[in-house]
């Protein structure tokens, strides 16, 4: 049994980690800002963490950000947030820390060239897309591509608030556990999606936004081609990563960690799959784009399975089947994680 402090315990992904360290027979005490406790408050963390061995960070300002105004937002809960809670754990002597990161850090996936090799497109051009050319092409000769899977050690490219205070999560996290001798580990999830996902708002993934859409008897609006390709990964398989993180990594050190189903799948298959499950509307493939996103991102899941014996079980037919009809959550002020 271990005493674990969660944080962003009322949110999506925060209230099933809840739910699966209890089934496993760990303490946990939960904080978050929809109670009224701020992590960037350190009377609050002074005191929750005498009682904590552990600290599973899933407080956050999630999403991809309407515009500039997010930024100090961004910057203040997510990446302020983690630095005041890890001051404090470094003065109440807790020393081991699980922390929500994302596949965002990568921008774009790994592609192979057929003359160059191993290559990381930058963002792509609004006039291509705007011809309908979505796929990435090599940044050195132009030619196309072909998508790898994403393994840990790939360099990052944040490209947006949220992916810039995530990295700067993982390396506080990092700086923290080099200074303290602490145990950190991050998780990059993949698209979670799952029961409790908060509904369609600006800041929503796109399985609640399809989800949301359908409820309402609307077409799921499927952007670009429908040929993105994400690996959606259930939210109780998240839960589950964190409880087997509860006991990974190496002391003085940041081990970071794919957190993916294994089965990467188009958005157009993602559509289909909720309209299918809900009898209708079919989902309409629209050709509309936004600038800021990625055409491929698929993850190698293959360290967390070594070092933490994490593998993902719910299977996607068998996740958009529930999810189909599985509560969604009212959005909070707060966007918790
Ligand atoms: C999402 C999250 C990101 C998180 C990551 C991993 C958001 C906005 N993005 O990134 O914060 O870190 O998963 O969990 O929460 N699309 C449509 N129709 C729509 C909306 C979107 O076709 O109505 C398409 C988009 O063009 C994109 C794909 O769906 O190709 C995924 O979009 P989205 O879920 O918003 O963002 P991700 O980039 O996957």
């Amino acid at each position: 049994m271990t005493k674990v402090l969660v944080t962003g315990a009322a949110g999506f992904i925060g209230s099933h980690v809840v739910e699966a360290l209890e089934a496993d027979g760990h303490e946990v005490t939960a904080l978050d800002l929809r109670w009224g406790d701020d992590v960037r408050d350190a009377a609050v963390l002074g005191r929750l963490l005498p009682d904590a061995d552990v600290v599973v960070h899933q407080a956050a300002k999630v999403g991809l950000g309407v515009n500039v105004a997010d930024l100090p937002d961004y910057v203040s809960v997510n990446a302020y947030g983690t630095a005041v809670l890890l001051a404090a754990m470094a003065a109440h002597g807790v020393g081991r820390l699980v922390l929500a990161s994302s596949m965002v850090v990568y921008g774009e996936g790994a592609y192979d060239c057929a003359r160059h090799g191993r290559v990381r497109p930058g963002p792509r051009s609004a006039e291509d897309m705007a011809r309908g050319s979505f796929e990435p092409r090599c940044p050195r000769c132009g030619e196309g591509v072909v998508l790898a899977p994403i393994g840990e050690d790939a360099p990052a490219d944040p490209r947006n608030a949220y992916a810039t205070t995530k990295l700067a999560q993982e390396h506080l996290a990092a700086n923290w556990a080099r200074e303290t001798g602490g145990t950190a580990v991050a998780l990059r999830y993949h698209n979670v999606y799952g029961p409790r996902m908060p509904k369609d708002t600006p800041y929503s993934g796109v399985a609640a936004i399809f989800r949301s859409a359908l409820e309402a008897g609307r077409a799921p609006r499927v952007f670009e081609d429908g040929g993105q390709t994400r690996d959606f990964v259930h939210v109780r398989d998240v839960a589950d990563a964190n409880v087997a993180a509860l006991t990974g990594g190496v002391p003085g050190s940041l081990a970071v960690y794919n957190i993916a189903s294994g089965q990467p799948h188009t958005v157009g298959e993602l559509a289909r799959a909720l309209a299918e499950q809900r009898g209708g509307p079919e989902p309409v493939t629209t050709g509309e784009f936004r600038l800021g996103d990625v055409r491929h991102i698929v993850a190698v899941p293959h360290r967390a399975g070594a070092e933490l014996g994490f593998h993902a079980r719910i299977a996607f037919a068998e996740g958009m089947k529930e999810f189909a009809t599985a509560p969604l959550a009212e959005p909070s002020r707060h966007r918790s994680a």
